[in-house]
């Protein structure tokens, strides 16, 4: 079991103020835990600067109509299947396709799928969730 310490923290008032407020509106019921997710939220992004393994999700809509589009997406996904876990397809309405492509791996190949995905015309909209594998954050 990890072994829990304590330590002290020295901040300006006003700072320390507007952290509790900041906690309260996100619901949080200590500061400890606030800090703790700042710390995570730090180390997942420094892991997406890196090598490390990431995982994550690309979310992005497209025009169903365009036809080519649909095998230039296919294509894309397959240059990248070594990054990709799964996929879903959700028919949004009449026109529109959503996708969510659940990732894990190098955090450049994610990048680089979704500038692929993005480049890709009547490609709307992505998104890039950048997650952590849950290792190396607690
Ligand atoms: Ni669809």
């Amino acid at each position: 079991m990890t072994r829990l310490l304590r330590f002290g923290v020295s901040l300006e008032k006003e700072l320390l103020l507007k952290f509790d407020r900041l906690n309260e509106e996100k619901n949080y019921t200590n500061r400890s835990e606030a800090i703790r997710d700042l710390i995570r939220q730090e180390l997942v992004k420094k892991q997406w600067q890196g090598d490390k393994e990431i995982a994550g999700a690309i979310t992005f809509i497209y025009d169903h109509h365009r036809r080519e589009l649909l095998n230039k997406i296919t294509d894309v996904q397959h240059d990248f299947q070594k990054v990709i876990i799964s996929t879903q397809h959700i028919h949004l309405d009449h026109n529109n396709c959503l996708e969510i492509i659940a990732i894990r791996g190098n955090p450049k190949d994610a990048q680089k799928l979704q500038d692929s995905l993005k480049a890709i015309k009547g490609v709307k909209h992505t998104t890039l969730s950048m997650s952590s594998t849950g290792k190396e954050i607690d």
